[in-house]
């Protein structure tokens, strides 16, 4: 399968940002590590801090690939754009989470873009990319 990971915003500071909330480790380097995991799938990523290259990355891999985990970052909790790109595009969404943002602050327990997602996984770390992976590979 095809599988597309996409970060927003400030996902590319991950090792560096808040780590007693996100980690140690930078994204660059689970990558490889997720992509050791799965060698029967292809695994291809795209970070960007922006809203609308999120939207058309989505746009543009949506119709193509088999699967997208996305991290929105702050756009969850705000972004109706996004939450209609995603229903826009064939690909079923897996929304992700490092943290467990149902036991964070008041307005990170919203998410804009949940009821567009095939399915959301939140509060396992790095980990939560891996079970989202895991839930789209399923066979059914
Ligand atoms: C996050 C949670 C968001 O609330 C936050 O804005 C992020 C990271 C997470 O992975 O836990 O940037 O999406």
């Amino acid at each position: 399968m095809e599988i597309l990971i996409i970060n927003g915003p400030n996902l590319n500071l991950l090792g560096r940002r808040e780590k007693e909330i996100y980690g140690e480790k930078s994204f660059e380097e689970y990558l490889p590590l997720l992509q050791a995991r799965f060698t029967r799938h292809n695994i291809c990523y795209f970070q960007s801090n922006s809203e609308g290259a999120i939207i058309d990355c989505l746009q543009a891999e949506g119709f193509s690939v088999d699967g997208i985990v996305l991290n929105a970052g702050a756009y969850t909790h705000t972004s109706i754009a996004i939450a209609d790109a995603i229903r826009a595009i064939s690909a079923p969404v897996i929304e992700v989470h490092l943290s467990n943002i149902h036991a964070r602050e008041e307005y990170r327990r919203v998410s804009m873009i949940a009821s567009a997602c095939r399915g959301q996984i939140a509060g396992f770390g790095l980990d939560s990319y891996r079970l989202a992976i895991e839930a789209l590979t399923l066979k059914r």
